[in-house]
């Protein structure tokens, strides 16, 4: 059974790839399989949306089972942004040090205890048919620091903690924070479902 992997992101790849590196898949990219189809761009309605958005183009575009992903952070006291404006909250083509200086500045007078958030992420996969789109989320619940802190990881994990363990994101290893990530659970289900389809096969 072959696959498409409907993403650009080398980070996203290489994650997806090694979770699934068990299965009898062929997994496919744009870069390397389909250079010259373009995404279009991300809507502004929701996760899922998105991610089934562009998992069903690039299945239609090309004949072939498509996986894809949309993820962002929602602030409660910012009742859900930045949401699915994340990679772009503090402008277009934010730098991740940007989206998290505004964050950080939005909420100064937010105290302790008021600072609750959640990552989500949804992943879509669609049949070039355009039939049985599937859906599969991972949501990931925290609080935002006052201050960055930590080297690892991308995007607004210097400045996302686990209340738990007192660390953020970024202070924890690549395992650490996938085995407890929004995108490591929703891949998990992902996993599954393509599972169920090669038994079938
Ligand atoms: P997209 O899913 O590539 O559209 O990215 C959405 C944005 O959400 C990213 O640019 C990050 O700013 C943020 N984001 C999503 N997942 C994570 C994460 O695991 N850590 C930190 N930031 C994240």
């Amino acid at each position: 059974m072959k696959i498409l992997l409907a993403t650009t992101n080398k980070g996203k790849i290489n994650e997806i790839k090694e979770l699934l590196a068990d299965l009898d898949l062929e997994i496919l990219t744009l870069i390397d399989d389909f250079p010259s189809l373009k995404l279009p761009e991300e809507g502004v309605l929701s996760f899922r949306f998105n991610a089934l958005g562009k998992a069903g183009f690039a299945a239609i575009n090309t004949g072939i089972m498509a996986v894809a992903d949309d993820s962002g952070l929602e602030v409660e006291a910012l009742v859900g942004q930045p949401g699915i404006r994340s990679a772009r909250y503090a402008r277009v083509g934010a730098t991740d040090d940007e989206n998290n200086t505004k964050l950080l500045k939005v909420l100064k007078d937010i105290p302790e205890g008021q600072r609750r958030a959640r990552f989500r992420c949804v992943i879509g996969t669609a049949q070039p048919s355009g039939r049985d789109e599937r859906g599969f989320e991972g949501t990931l619940y925290g609080t935002i620091t006052t201050a960055p802190r930590g080297e690892g990881g991308f995007g607004y994990d210097p400045i996302f903690e686990i209340p738990e363990t007192g660390k953020t994101l970024a202070e924890m290893t690549a395992q650490e924070k996938n085995e407890i990530s929004h995108r490591g659970e929703a891949l998990l289900e992902l996993k599954e479902y393509l599972k169920e389809l090669l038994n079938e096969a």
